[in-house]
């Protein structure tokens, strides 16, 4: 990749976070190494207390090159003075530079960022050329307050300096969903509802909620991994492939196809929700209703799909890490099913499970795996988070979510929330952690 040429400020407010330091700074070290970054490139480092450098650099590696480039800036969040302040600090990195960028990257919880937002618009910073604000989950916690967001932000941005970020969009193999369809007329031409007779998109996780008791209890299961990450990737599955290499057009597809899906018919029996059972324990409320685990049946009113079930599955605290995109090829009259399975993490790579015949004396079949993984070809892939700040830098929008697609994903799931909130926990399946996703929700067509 050529190296980005715009002057550039990434100004992360929430430097001290444990994101920060985990993904954002490795992040960008590794764009440094791919000598990707424009030759005139500062962090400033916004936190509200003092704070050492090496208390935010990342733990392990070399952060020479980090040690260089931030530049660490206390200021109050909520003064409009620290504001001027600090777009004169911006300045002088910017002395001379041709059309510089800010990037401001609000790496903090929603409740903090909307006050952030709101000073950057009325101090005037949002409206300097060369702006860019690139913005966390979640967008909203249902439709009501996801228009409200949307509506504030464009109060003080345009739609064009947004991004905002799904790290899923970002992944190496979710970006190659959408070259295997297009790269493959085996797959494109039976990528329909002729020959696939069911679709599973599924992420889970072995982990708990690891501390995050506070944002848990006010998020879920459904609002942090379904209407984002899985919503997605189910848009991704479904679009109509866009002219070879447009990636410019996907946001357009991925929004056409998120309109299409239908929401649940009968909430009760096309969602299972789940809590793992040391859940309340963990977050001190013992009268938690908040899910750990969804199973949700969608279609699509998308001629292409008619008929075909497409299951999103997610859930902490169960027996695996991953995530995968599985489709079921129709059953021929005295053939088996035929499985892809695009393993999108970990072992990123593909899986077509075909049939057949075992050795021996019999006509007995078995089903074997054609499989190919990326790591028997590559020397380990990129993380999201760099393909998020490289986007980013060079205004490439395609792998970011743009306001209607937020809007497109929470209608789709306001029925949902509101039969929950309407119907107390009778249906909340509390499980054992190490559970399968069908020992909670049964098997999923
Ligand atoms: C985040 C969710 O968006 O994604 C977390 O808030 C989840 O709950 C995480 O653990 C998973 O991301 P990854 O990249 O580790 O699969």
């Amino acid at each position: 990749m050529s190296k980005i040429n715009t002057p550039t400020t990434l100004i992360i407010i929430g430097i001290t976070g444990d994101l920060t330091r985990r993904k954002l700074l490795p992040a960008i070290r590794e764009i440094a190494k791919a000598d990707v970054l424009p030759k005139r490139f500062n962090i400033i480092g916004v936190s509200r207390r003092d704070v050492k450098l090496e208390d935010i650099l990342p733990v392990s590696g070399d952060n020479d090159f980090l040690r260089e480039v931030i530049h660490l800036h206390k200021m109050d969040l909520d003064d409009p003075a620290a504001y001027k302040e600090l777009d004169t600090l911006i300045k002088t990195f910017e002395k001379g530079a041709d059309d510089p960028q800010r990037i401001f990257y609000l790496a903090i919880p929603p409740t903090a960022s909307q006050p952030v937002v709101e000073q950057l618009g009325s101090t005037g910073l949002a409206k300097v050329p060369g702006t860019k604000l690139l913005l966390e989950k979640p967008f909203g916690t249902d439709l009501k307050t996801a228009e409200e967001l949307i509506e504030h932000i464009h109060s003080h941005f345009d739609e064009h300096q947004v991004y905002r970020i799904d790290h899923y969009l970002a992944k190496e193999m979710t970006q190659n969903l959408v070259v295997f369809r297009s790269g493959n007329s085996l797959f494109k031409r039976t990528w329909n509802k002729d020959f696939i007779e069911s679709i599973q998109i599924v992420m889970t996780e072995q982990i708990g909620i690891e501390g995050r008791s506070t944002f848990y209890e006010q998020t879920g299961a459904l609002r942090d991994i379904i209407q984002s990450h899985l919503l997605q990737l189910a848009a991704l599955t479904l679009m109509e492939l866009p002219a070879f290499d447009d990636w410019q057009a996907i946001p357009a597809k991925r929004l056409q196809a998120l309109e299409h899906l239908q929401p649940p018919q009968d909430v009760s029996s096309d969602v299972t929700r789940g809590q793992y059972r040391s859940y309340r324990h963990e977050v001190g409320n013992p009268m938690s209703h908040v899910e750990t685990f969804v199973a949700l049946k969608l279609f699509s009113s998308d001629p292409t799909w008619e008929g075909v079930p497409i299951s999103l599955i997610t859930g902490k605290a169960l027996n695996q890490t991953t995530t995968c995109v599985t489709i079921n090829y129709k059953r021929d009259n005295d053939g088996e099913i035929n499985t892809l399975v695009l393993r999108i993490q970990p072992n990123e790579g593909v899986e077509v499970r075909l049939w057949a015949k075992q050795p021996g004396y019999d006509h007995r079949m078995r089903q074997l795996p054609l499989n190919f993984s990326y790591s028997e070809h590559y020397l380990g892939l990129p993380e999201a988070y760099e393909r998020v700040f490289v986007d980013a830098m060079r205004s490439d929008r395609s792998l970011f979510t743009s306001s209607d697609e937020v809007l497109a994903s929470w209608r789709l799931l306001q029925p949902i929330q509101a039969a929950w909130a309407k119907g107390g926990d009778r249906d909340l399946v509390i499980y054992e952690s190490r559970s399968t996703p069908s020992d909670i929700a049964g098997e999923v067509s």
